[in-house]
């Protein structure tokens, strides 16, 4: 029979595994729980919620991350995708990756007139034995494979943006460039706030228990044509480890690829240090590196564990990120280093 003492410790300890197993709940650091997903910046919420109806009714995490970020590249006139600012030759080249619970990955750079490149970057996961395609090949691939070719044509914005540029034809980032690089014209408003971003990456975990990832840019506005940053690149702009974690990096590209951000962030979870932990050590890696150049430039990385903690961390103020979960849906301002 058990002792009074013994019956108490293993209600509690029931109590607790069942609020583990059915949903998340506080803990003093993030939310906690299946299904999760979490995005960069402002337009992370709408593209949460698209990727919320899939992992709900139990969908895959592959799926919604897939699907919430499409929404963003369809955004016209500003953001991610064919509406976004061109390089600087007046042409806009789209960058995205992929990566589901098995290490199965794909990927496209330069890819110009593709409405979609994270579903291209899908299939070249799923139907080629590549992972990476780029250029004039990856648009190849994607008419093969029923893509429509756009017209080739800036949005009202980005023409505006463009010209703007044209003006001193300087190319030099800025910090949170990623919310103001659209120029001095009124951001398009989506619900609270502006959307202006040029990339956007989503990590989710989902009823199983398994996790994925998606990100999809336009790069750098204004960059030198040919120009591919961290986004599409597998271990930088995305790492999906399914027995430890998944993580998103946005800002400058340059910077996460020299130190692989995103595999870097799985790999201090791997070791025990929380999400928002393992972004934060990782930030501090790259003010490191950049000393005191770090204040010219913005680096995020977002990330969620096998438990369903989620996290994020900024090299500076003015990143934002968006979590939905059953009991939980917010946008956040990131905590920063300088
Ligand atoms: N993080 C987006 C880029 O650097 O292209």
């Amino acid at each position: 029979m058990l002792g009074r003492r013994k019956f108490l410790h293993n209600s509690l300890l029931g109590s607790v595994s069942a609020l583990a197993t059915n949903h998340e709940w506080q803990t003093g650091e993030s939310v906690v729980g299946k299904p999760i997903v979490i995005s960069t910046w402002n337009e992370g919420k709408p593209a949460n919620a698209v990727a919320w109806q899939i992992l709900q009714k139990g969908g895959r995490a592959l799926d919604a991350v897939e699907a919430g970020v499409m929404i963003i590249e369809d955004s016209q006139n500003c953001c991610v995708g064919l509406g976004a600012n061109p390089d600087r030759d007046g042409i806009v080249t789209l960058d995205a990756c992929i990566m589901d619970e098995h290490f199965n990955c794909g990927a496209v750079a330069f890819l110009e007139r593709i409405k979609h490149p994270i579903s291209v970057a899908r299939r070249v996961m799923e139907k080629t034995p590549h992972v990476f395609l780029v250029g004039a090949g990856a648009q190849q691939f994607a008419i093969a494979e029923g893509f429509p070719l756009e017209e080739q044509k800036l949005s009202t914005n980005a023409k505006e943006a463009y010209e703007n540029w044209l003006k001193k034809s300087e190319y030099k980032p800025a910090v949170n460039i990623e919310n103001r690089q659209h120029g001095p014209y009124a951001p398009l408003q989506f619900e609270n706030g502006d959307w202006n971003h040029d990339t956007i990456g989503m990590v989710a975990l989902d009823t199983n228990g398994n996790l994925s990832g998606s990100c999809t840019t336009s790069g750098m506005g204004f960059k030198m044509r040919g120009r591919v940053g961290d986004s599409p690149i597998i271990g930088a702009g995305l790492y999906v480890d399914n027995e430890v974690g998944a993580v998103a990096a946005t800002g400058q590209g340059e910077d996460v690829i020299r130190i692989c951000g995103s595999h870097t962030v799985v790999e201090f979870m791997r070791q025990g240090l929380s999400p928002e932990q393992a972004c934060k050590k990782t930030v501090e890696r790259i003010f490191k590196i950049k000393g005191a150049k770090a204040k010219d430039i913005q680096v995020g990385f977002i990330a969620v564990n096998k438990k369903g903690q989620v996290g994020a961390f900024a090299l500076q103020k003015g990143f934002t990120y968006a979590v939905k979960s059953k009991d939980a849906e917010y946008l956040k301002d990131a905590k920063f280093l300088i």
